[in-house]
């Protein structure tokens, strides 16, 4: 695992680790004393709502300290050392914000309150170090977003400040996890893409079950819940396909009902027109997509006539 002198270049991942190092901060450069600007019922919303991200922050650190060494294993040099400033970076928000929860006076969520937490960071930790980049590119879009919200609406007050000190360090995670997916992504197989999405697809399902118990917190803090996660899946659904893991055809929504209720041999027809849809996609025209698609012998046979 360990080489005395590996080569590397000074790629992205470099330059990343450079900025990183230069961008330190820790706690004691918070003001402490900054303003809230919370009731005591919006501090104990946010306390509920920020718990996943919080427990993110723990999670990503633990799991930096896993995917290193396998990094050294496959020969990344570059890739480890950039990594090392990311473990860093976590381990700095976990502190900040146990401390902020200090300040709020009020804990967060406990596991037995909300175990979906559990299967989250339990499905995080499956597979390889590809899945664990593209996990935790999921998880720190999802705590960009959840940062953002307060960047901007509350720059004045201690959570929104601190917020806009995550979000820096953040911009650089979601630089590496792209980058590095986009090298790997090319030369594994079909079957290693579908795994990633499938992680997508539960990972986004525990995130709706955990929202779906904190409706209430976030109407205390003004968020549109729904609105949020509904986002938040469109943005990642986006990454998967510039990233190259979801290389599958778009189809409009009233098709990809229409696929799903066909066995695997239909849907791989529909798969193989998908390509020609995308030439079409220009015209906005779902209806060609589906005479298209009525033109296969299966789909005739099935639906069409
Ligand atoms: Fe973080
Ligand atoms: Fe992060």
């Amino acid at each position: 695992m360990i080489k005395v002198y590996p080569k590397f270049e000074e790629d992205l991942l470099i330059r990343l680790f450079h900025k990183g190092v230069k961008a330190q901060w820790s706690a004691e450069d918070v003001a402490w004393d900054d303003p809230l600007l919370l009731t005591a019922e919006q501090s104990r919303a946010l306390a509920r709502m920020l718990t996943p991200v919080y427990l993110g922050e723990q999670s990503a650190m633990i799991g930096a300290s896993v995917a290193l060494p396998q990094m050294a294993m496959a020969g990344e040099t570059t890739a480890q050392i950039y990594l090392s400033s990311f473990l860093m970076d976590e381990a700095r928000h976990f502190e900040v914000l146990t401390r902020l929860y200090q300040r709020l006076g009020t804990d967060p969520l406990t596991i037995r309150e909300m175990p979906e937490m559990l299967r989250y960071h339990n499905r995080l930790r499956k597979g390889d170090r590809v899945d664990w980049v593209w996990g935790i590119l999921i998880s720190d879009i999802f705590a960009k977003n959840f940062y953002q919200i307060y960047a901007k609406t509350q720059p004045q007050a201690l959570f929104g400040k601190l917020s806009g000190r995550i979000l820096r360090d953040e911009s650089r995670h979601q630089a590496f996890a792209e980058h590095y997916l986009k090298t790997q992504i090319p030369v594994l197989p079909k079957e290693r893409r579908a795994v990633l999405m499938d992680m997508k697809d539960d990972l986004m399902f525990i995130m709706d079950s955990m929202y779906s118990r904190l409706d209430q917190d976030a109407a205390t803090v003004g968020m549109d819940g729904r609105l949020f996660l509904d986002e938040l899946r469109a943005e990642i659904e986006h990454k998967a396909r510039r990233i190259g893991i979801d290389d599958e055809p778009r189809y409009p929504d009233g098709v990809k009902r229409l696929v799903q209720g066909f066995g695997s041999d239909v849907r791989q027809q529909a798969h193989d027109l998908g390509s020609k849809f995308q030439a079409l996609k220009s015209s906005k025209c779902d209806s060609c997509f589906v005479a298209l698609l009525c033109k296969s012998p299966l789909f005739r046979r099935a639906q069409c006539v």
